[in-house]
């Protein structure tokens, strides 16, 4: 519903004045984050972007930098533009804003949205205190060909894993006590839609998809982010099955706003509009403006082309009046949701940018979501955790040492040089500093004259070696896909050099997708995974290599055996030839180099505990059409440390009318097991939980037989067995 005010306002507006409500530009401000993220802003100045607020050519801008930016620009527009319009203030803030979160996907692998939840919270807060209304995050695609560089940004492949996330991501940056908050900050769920399902994991490239697979995996996560209460969506880049998503009319009105009700703003993915023309979809630059607008993306950004095309649109009848004041009308309303109406300044407040950011407090939530974010592959002969004193450690890899690396891909306000480094943290954390050395060994993806040399003798000084390797932070990220994801081969040549020295390897894998492990790196007795973690990296990784903590952490992605299986997701289909382990492989369905399956599956993860699952109970297996099952299986821990296990619970309807994932994540639960401790976790399944989308894309449950497995990952077995759901 639009207020009589806003209505008033509209009344007011000229055709130029609507469509500079409808054009965000990346700031221009000299010397701030945006001119070096945003170079096409290299042509705008601060001043000509003055004079466009001033003349209403604009709605705000996007990546400035900081408060007293906000503050000049919103004085402009409050004290001397015809309308005195607000302007809003938008921003990239992904995992967090000066204090830097884990990465979206390692995050994810914490299993715990509730975290997710604080750091979005925490990010908000100091987001806000900078002036900043609008974050173009979450980022809710899955993703499941790990060639593609932004898989790093979201949550992972799962479905179940996505929704949560994003729910929580939303509650987190909006916060609980309305939009109008001074911490909260606006949500954007982002890409709409299927941008992780592009061809070959190629950035930006099409995806060709069935309307089915976008509504069973593709669209949840964004229909979670709009319950949970976001007011705006991204139409993605790429191309959706012949129309792109940017102007694509039954993604953007009846998908969108029809189906769901979507009453926000739709804003598009940076020149989404503009490169309608090089996607072969719009012949100029007219064509194209009219085409996304008209198609449901409200705002432009950055193209401009809303700003110099839609006047003229309009007065040819091209584009009706009508659409432009809807667009209008949904931009006002979030601005009027975000109390800008009220206090322009309610976020610009150049004294709590500086209390508010980077608090010990945020420092603190940043360490423990780091620690929490770890995922520990292998520990043979529990060589994990380390002793903290008496030992020589050598740190070694091009991760070892150092403030670069750290923050992971896009983090615009955070810096490596404000962050931990592993050997700070380290030797922060055991009782001998001077046991501790650090030798890079290697560049990232070239070789160091004399790195093996040294990194060989550092190696056979010490008693244990920490091999700190894996992918750049440039490695992933926007247009970062990669046609192999490997460690590159310096690494690869540096790991097996180390290990032939026969001193015991800890891997400590820096990366931003899930990587096809081989050598030396495969062989090393212990590999946690660690990702980039952010402001708090290198103490984080030292509480769990130290035990502090036990790893706690599950994989969000399956790690292939060879990039030739990507994309490569638990959740696929059987085939009519599958391949069971064990099996014969002839005729079936197999690489002939490599098995078809998970080296390192969706949900694997190991403690410092001794975990075991038995005792499944199904009842009587029966559940009724109204009724509910319980689930129950017993959980161990017969180690003699505490451990944190995530207990996953997988369903495969064995028959359907359309077929379905050899096993799907209905639920989990995190539970926390002392040594010697154990626990029986119930799960409930009800007819709901089964449902999935028939012969005509309508919500389905078929009554009969179901596997079910109370499981440690996506492909272990745990304890399984079966249930049937009885017809009404
Ligand atoms: O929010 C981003 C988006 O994810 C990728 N293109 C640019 C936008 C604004 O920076």
């Amino acid at each position: 519903a639009s207020s009589p005010m806003l209505e008033s306002l509209l009344a007011k507006m000229t055709v130029a004045e609507k469509a500079g409500q409808l054009t965000l530009m990346a700031a221009a401000w000299a010397g701030g984050a945006a001119n070096a993220l945003n170079p096409i802003t290299a042509g705008a100045t601060f001043e000509s972007q003055l004079a466009d607020v001033r003349n209403g050519r604009l709605t705000g801008v996007f990546n400035g930098n900081g408060a007293e930016m906000a503050r000049r620009m919103q004085t402009v527009a409050m004290k001397e533009a015809r309308l005195k319009i607000p302007l809003l203030f938008a921003a990239d803030v992904i995992h967090g804003f000066r204090t830097v979160f884990p990465v979206p996907l390692a995050e994810a692998g914490s299993f715990e949205p509730d975290l997710a939840e604080r750091t979005a919270r925490v990010a908000a807060i100091e987001a806000a205190a900078a002036g900043i209304d609008w974050t173009f995050a979450p980022m809710v695609d899955i993703s499941r060909d790990q060639r593609w560089g932004r898989g790093v940004e979201g949550a992972g492949e799962d479905v179940l894993l996505g929704r949560m996330m994003a729910a929580a991501r939303v509650r987190g940056f909006q916060g609980t006590r309305g939009l109008a908050a001074d911490d909260a900050v606006l949500a954007c769920a982002k890409h709409f839609v299927a941008y992780g399902a592009a061809e070959g994991g190629l950035d930006y490239n099409s995806v060709d998809i069935s309307e089915r697979t976008l509504r069973s995996v593709y669209f949840p996560p964004f229909q979670a982010a709009f319950d949970a209460g976001a007011l705006t969506t991204m139409a993605a880049f790429n191309d959706l099955s012949g129309i792109p998503a940017t102007a694509n009319p039954w993604l953007l009105d009846q998908v969108l706003r029809k189906e769901w009700g979507f009453g926000g703003l739709v804003v598009s993915d940076y020149t989404g509009d503009e490169e309608l023309i090089a996607h072969g979809y719009a012949a100029d630059a007219r064509e194209a403006t009219r085409l996304a607008f008209l198609a449901g993306v409200d705002m432009s950004m950055q193209s401009g082309f809303y700003r110099d095309h839609l006047p003229d649109l309009v007065a040819s009848g091209a584009v009706p009046m009508a659409r432009l004041d809807q667009a209008v009308r949904r931009v006002l309303r979030v601005k009027l949701a975000l109390g800008l109406f009220d206090d322009p300044f309610r976020r610009i407040d150049p004294k709590r940018e500086k209390t508010r950011v980077r608090t010990k407090a945020n420092l603190a939530v940043a360490r423990e979501s780091a620690r929490r974010s770890i995922v520990l592959l292998k520990n043979d002969g529990e060589l994990l955790p380390l002793p903290r004193s008496g030992k020589r450690i050598a740190l070694i890899g091009p991760f070892a040492q150092g403030q670069q690396d750290l923050i992971g891909p896009w983090n615009v306000y955070g810096s490596d040089a404000e962050s931990v480094d592993l050997v700070t943290g380290v030797r922060a954390a055991v009782a001998d500093p001077s046991l501790v050395t650090a030798t890079a060994g290697s560049g990232i993806e070239e070789a160091l004259p004399g790195g093996i040399a040294a990194a060989v003798a550092a190696a056979t000084a010490a008693d244990i070696v920490v091999l700190a390797i894996g992918e750049g932070q440039r490695m992933s990220g926007e247009a970062q896909s990669r046609d192999d994801i490997v460690i590159p081969a310096p690494q690869l040549a540096l790991a097996a050099a180390v290990a032939a020295t026969g001193k015991p390897v800890v891997v400590a894998l820096r990366n931003g997708r899930a990587l096809a492990l081989s050598g030396a790196v495969l062989d090393a007795p212990a590999i946690l995974v660690t990702w980039f973690l952010g402001s708090q990296s290198g103490p984080a990784i030292a509480d769990i290599l130290f035990g502090v903590e036990g790893p706690s952490a599950r994989l969000p992605v399956s790690f292939p055996f060879a990039t030739g299986q990507e994309p490569y997701y638990y959740a696929h289909k059987s085939t009519g030839r599958p391949n069971p382990p064990g099996a014969p492989l002839e005729y079936k369905a197999h690489y002939r180099e490599a098995p078809n399956g998970a080296r390192f599956a969706f949900g694997h993860g190991l403690t410092y505990g001794r975990i075991g699952y038995s005792a499944l109970n199904v009842g009587d297996g029966r559940l009724a059409w109204d009724g509910t099952l319980s689930v129950a299986a017993t959980i161990t821990n017969s180690g003699d440390h505490v451990a944190e296990e995530v207990v996953q619970l997988y369903v495969q309807d064995i028959a359907a009318s359309i077929t379905q994932p050899v096993r799907v994540l209905k639920a989990f639960r995190k539970i926390r097991l002392a040594p010697g401790a154990q626990q029986e976790v119930t799960f409930t399944l009800q007819r709901t939980d089964l449902t999935f989308l028939g012969v005509a894309l309508t919500p389905t449950v078929e009554p009969g037989r179901f596997r079910v497995w109370v499981a440690p990952s996506a492909e272990a077995e745990g304890v399984g067995g079966t249930f049937e759901l009885i017809g009404a």
